[in-house]
């Protein structure tokens, strides 16, 4: 796949794209991308359809260049307010001093956890994005017909060879290889993420080999030597997250920004802790005390328990109690300007694959 092929299906100058971030995104930084010639990303994971409409409107009002939105596929195995009694859960007991700690109630179990995928999906095609990325699955075949239709390019994600190869074989436009050290969930859909966790230099050139759409880099990728190396492996492009989120133009807090600025190589784990599924980030007191407690409830009731201490710790900048998800290569986020954290990626990418 020739080097060039990804920027002419997205409309972008220069391969590098910024990395969605669910429930982190910021306005700013995905247009700063997008006006700099890359991928802007806007992840929507939680957003109803009113809420879609209004950040597609302010990224528009931002910049008229293309951007990608991203959602989670529904896996089926989700539980709803119904299947569990959050308030009288281990998981809620766990939990229970880090509400105490910052003042709040023990929550109640909410409607639901989650927004429908299918409003979701249709406030996401009428919006018309150049790109629709997506993760946690093969999206069905009339979700890849209706976003061609409306000229929306499909970006899967795949954590091993077998979902990239199902990925292709489904209709994606672009195949995001997202390799194990990288920040954030592990997008796993055929096995478990803790038995598909393959690195980025290994992933990638093995997915290059086995499909034939463009393929995206995403993980450890931080500074001009990542995007030569992915480049040198046979991608079309970069993704990139945890140096961008480190920027000042990103969503993540004070605490978290400077978190990832002292971060080394080794901070990060593997945890379920947050969420109920398997994700990278710091192991910090709120990760500590899920994980000695034991008591961890499935995803997205897990996920909506932690989100309701999570947003009162962001609000008061006590980095201890957020989800500090961050890559491997963290320790590489030397930069507080994302224009800054571009120019260095760019410096990696091949002329061929330049914008004139
Ligand atoms: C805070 C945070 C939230 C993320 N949320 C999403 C998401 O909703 N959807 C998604 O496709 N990837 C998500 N990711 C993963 C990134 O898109 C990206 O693949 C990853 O950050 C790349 O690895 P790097 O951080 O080493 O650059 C998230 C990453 C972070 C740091």
């Amino acid at each position: 796949m020739g080097a060039r092929a990804l920027q002419e299906l997205l409309g972008i100058g220069h391969p590098i794209v910024l990395a969605p971030f669910g429930g982190v995104s910021s306005i700013e930084l995905t247009t700063t991308v997008t006006e700099l010639g890359g991928l802007g990303s806007y992840g929507l994971y939680g957003y109803g359809p009113d809420r879609i409409r209004e950040t597609v409107d302010a990224l528009r009002a931002a910049s008229s260049g293309p951007f990608a939105l991203n959602l989670w596929l529904p896996t089926g195995d989700e539980v709803t307010p119904a299947d569990v009694d959050l308030a009288c859960s281990s998981a809620a007991t766990a939990v229970a001093p880090l509400f105490a700690e910052l003042g709040l109630d023990r929550p109640q179990s909410p409607e639901r956890f989650l927004p429908s995928f299918d409003d979701q999906l249709d406030a996401v095609l009428d919006a018309r994005p150049a790109a629709l990325s997506l993760v946690f699955g093969v999206p069905a075949p009339d979700v890849v017909e209706r976003a061609h239709t409306r000229g929306i390019a499909v970006v899967g994600t795949a954590t091993t060879v077998a979902e990239a190869v199902a990925l292709a074989d489904g209709g994606v436009d672009v195949v995001v290889a997202t390799g194990a050290e990288g920040a954030g969930h592990r997008v796993s859909f055929l096995r478990p993420a803790e038995e598909s966790l393959v690195g980025t230099f290994a992933l990638l050139p093995q997915v290059v080999d086995a499909v034939d759409v463009p393929v995206v880099a995403a993980g450890g990728v931080a500074d001009r030597r990542g995007v030569a190396a992915a480049f040198a492996l046979g991608a079309s492009g970069v993704q990139v997250g945890t140096a961008f989120l480190a920027t000042r133009q990103s969503a993540a807090s004070d605490a978290y920004r400077a978190a990832i600025a002292s971060a080394a190589a080794d901070s990060s784990v593997l945890t379920r802790a947050m969420s109920g599924r398997l994700a990278r980030g710091l192991p910090n007191r709120a990760v500590r005390t899920i994980e000695d407690a034991g008591a961890i409830a499935p995803f997205p009731a897990q996920n909506w328990l932690t989100g309701q201490f999570r947003a009162e710790a962001g609000r008061r900048g006590v980095g201890d109690l957020q989800s500090l998800w961050m890559g491997q290569a963290a320790g590489l986020s030397h930069e507080d300007d994302a224009a800054a954290v571009f120019a260095e990626l760019l410096a990696g990418v091949p002329d061929a694959a330049r914008s004139a």
